[in-house]
């Protein structure tokens, strides 16, 4: 997934433990198929686990994801 910016200011990403990338300062997202998505807020979150059904946005389905292999650690 890669993002750009059509103006010089700078794009900054930040990891969440167990979460998703938050993008700011990004003007569009491009998924690993090539698809273009306009980013029309200064921060989005991406989603890293894969499950979102609104992807590549987070849709904090990786609560639950995380919440389940806590559970089977036990
Ligand atoms: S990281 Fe949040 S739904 Fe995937």
């Amino acid at each position: 997934m890669t993002w750009r910016r059509r103006s010089p200011r700078s794009v900054t990403v930040t990891v969440c433990p167990d979460g998703p990338l938050l993008v700011r300062g990004a003007d569009e997202v491009v998924d690993e198929a090539g698809v273009a998505h306009e980013v029309r807020r200064p921060c989005v979150a991406l989603c890293r686990c894969g499950r979102s059904s609104l992807a590549p946005w987070c849709d904090g389905t990786h609560k639950v994801v995380t919440e389940e292999a806590a559970k089977r650690n036990w």
